[in-house]
């Protein structure tokens, strides 16, 4: 896992934006933006949830107002110095991030009710083995979800002007269903719109667990 963790430039990317993430790339009008995007995920109340590449931990208190004080939200990052200013912000009675690469998550099969992977899939460097790892670890019936404040041409756009993530980029549809059906997910929704991407399914259950 070290291994794998330093060999991607991207850590030493975001290691160097730690410390001011939120304020740039939430202000307010952006903030606001981050309840109803919560909200249209239904996650059920008491919920366990994933958030894959936390950043500053980000969504985890929207997470967790969704699911309230019975649910957990599980978050972890490549970034050691984003996982400094999420330790920071969550406190001592939350679950601890954890430093992990997307690729290889170091949790059991089926641990959680939601995988949530918010403005990070692009950055992982073998999306479909990222994809497979949150179906694993997705209990049979749980969402896999992944979202966006941009649609896919914006992020594109976005990208395009940072360095090390200039070329990190959503698949187009036709490979994310794809990586969907490859990952054991198949006919994901996906919604690709100005100001806006969701691309999710639910986990089915496993032929040996749906017989009686
Ligand atoms: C654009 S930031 C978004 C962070 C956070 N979700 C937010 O919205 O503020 C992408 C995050 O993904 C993390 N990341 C990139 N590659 C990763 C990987 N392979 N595994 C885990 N996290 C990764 C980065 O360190 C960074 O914190």
């Amino acid at each position: 896992m070290q291994r794998q963790n330093g060999s991607d430039p991207r850590a030493a990317f975001f290691d160097a934006r730690a410390a001011h993430w939120e304020a740039n790339c939430y202000p307010p009008p952006v903030r606001e933006k981050l309840p109803p995007l919560v909200a249209s995920f239904h996650l059920p109340s008491g919920a366990t949830v994933l958030d894959m590449g936390t950043g500053p931990g980000t969504l985890v208190p929207y997470l967790q107002d969704a699911i309230g004080p019975s649910g957990r939200v599980f978050p972890f990052d490549l970034s050691l110095e984003m996982l400094r200013q999420a330790r920071m912000k969550l406190g001592p009675t939350a679950p601890p991030p954890v430093r992990a690469t997307a690729m290889r998550l170091p949790f059991r099969d089926a641990s959680f009710d939601a995988v949530v992977c918010f403005a990070a899939f692009p950055h992982f460097e073998d999306k479909g083995l990222a994809l497979s790892e949150m179906a694993r670890v997705a209990k049979s019936g749980a969402q896999v979800i992944i979202a966006h404040l941009l649609s896919r041409a914006e992020l594109l756009a976005h990208h395009g002007t940072h360095g090390a993530v200039a070329r990190d980029a959503l698949p187009e549809e036709g490979r994310m269903r794809d990586l969907f059906l490859l990952a054991g997910l198949p006919d994901p929704v996906i919604i690709d719109a100005p100001g806006r991407y969701l691309a999710k399914c639910r986990k089915l259950a496993s032929p040996s667990e749906s017989r009686p």
